[in-house]
């Protein structure tokens, strides 16, 4: 029998009820009678006899209940409310559009997150408020307050992709970018790392050294997402693009392609940028986080040859300027959107940019 010691860590419990006698579930009671366990608990019931066992489950003081003829999602939308539960106390003493932006990216991300382990089809309109938040919270709020508020989530995935999204579209707003453009980084900074959630978590956070099975599996995930994209339609070409891509480096050395130089679009180049800083400043089971400023230094020494160094350069003077972690007002005069078309911002032909590279 499973004791209260055993679930002390467990971010969600579910108790599944459907075939459990009076005895077990008197069990189950009595480990519920500690509140902290009763918070985080998800009681999972036939329907067969809904009412009574409802009824009873309530008698109990079982506060989430949900029909396992509902079928996982049921199950998946109860433990998104016991973290949403979790963050939202929390969030209280962030920013109020960061908040939100935090909780929509999550909200989207959770629910693609069950359907593509469900095999079933992915719903990726559910990602285009959580990305309208990001960009609108970045503009009035600053990257700094959301990038604080996603080291409360609990999947390192999740927290990855929403703080890329939000350093992307930073990167976008410091080249003064159009709202169209802003909007299409913060989409692909939420599903660029999609093809990850059909990785086991065991393997992205192995403390270990990875062999090379692990490796190639590992480097499957940009055109596994950009797969899924395709098969679901309705997303950008060039955010398909920028998922594929956002391993890829100048060079060639990077992967699934080893594409070199133009044939990484611009949004590609900018994401990567976004990603790369992201990895290197947040904690994982197998590193420590670096500094913003380690970080940029690691990066330098990439620029030119694996990322693009005026990008890098704009996004230097971004990240390490705490005012523009806090706030950063919109454009005077946003110009026309780009990024769809794979214009480079940086690049002379497309007229003459507005910005300082420093
Ligand atoms: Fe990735
Ligand atoms: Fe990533």
């Amino acid at each position: 029998m499973t004791t209260a010691d055993d679930l002390a860590d467990a971010p969600a419990v579910v108790f599944s009820l459907g075939n459990l006698g009076p005895f077990e579930i008197r069990q189950i009671r009595a480990l519920c009678g500690q509140t902290e366990i009763c918070r985080k608990s998800i009681f999972a019931i036939r329907a067969r006899s809904e009412r009574a066992r409802a009824m009873q489950a309530e008698a109990f003081g079982f506060r989430r209940v949900v029909f396992l003829e509902d079928g996982p999602q049921a199950v998946q939308d109860a433990i998104t409310a016991i973290f949403e539960d979790e963050y939202k106390a929390a969030l209280e003493e962030f920013a109020p559009l960061s908040a939100e932006a935090f909780l929509a990216g999550s909200r989207a991300l959770a629910a693609i997150g069950c359907e593509l382990r469900r095999l079933k089809p992915v719903r990726i309109s559910r990602v285009a408020p959580g990305a309208e938040k990001i960009s609108n919270a970045i503009r009035t709020e600053g990257v700094g307050e959301l990038v604080k508020a996603v080291n409360l989530h609990h999947d390192p995935t999740c927290r990855h992709s929403i703080a890329v999204a939000g350093y992307a579209v930073a990167l976008g707003q410091a080249l003064d970018l159009a709202e169209e453009d802003l909007r299409l980084l913060a989409m692909a900074g939420l599903l660029h790392d999609l093809g990850k959630m059909l990785i086991p978590v065991s393997l992205l956070d192995k403390a270990g050294r990875l062999d090379y099975g692990d490796i190639a599996r590992i480097r499957q995930h940009p055109e596994l997402g950009a797969k899924i994209l395709r098969m679901q339609g309705g997303v950008e070409p060039a955010v398909v693009r920028a998922v594929r891509s956002h391993h890829e480096y100048l060079d060639g050395s990077g992967y699934p392609f080893g594409l070199k130089g133009e044939r990484i679009s611009p949004l590609s180049r900018m994401l990567t940028i976004a990603d790369i800083f992201t990895a290197l400043t947040e904690r994982r089971a197998y590193k420590p986080e670096k500094s913003p400023s380690e970080a940029i230094a690691i990066m330098a020494g990439m620029a030119g040859r694996k990322i693009d160094a005026g990008l890098l350069a704009v996004f230097r003077s971004a990240v390490l300027n705490t005012a523009f972690a806090r706030r950063h007002p919109p454009p005077k005069s946003p110009g026309r959107p780009v990024l769809k078309e794979g214009i480079h911002p940086l690049r002379p032909d497309v007229g003459k940019p507005r910005w300082t590279v420093a």
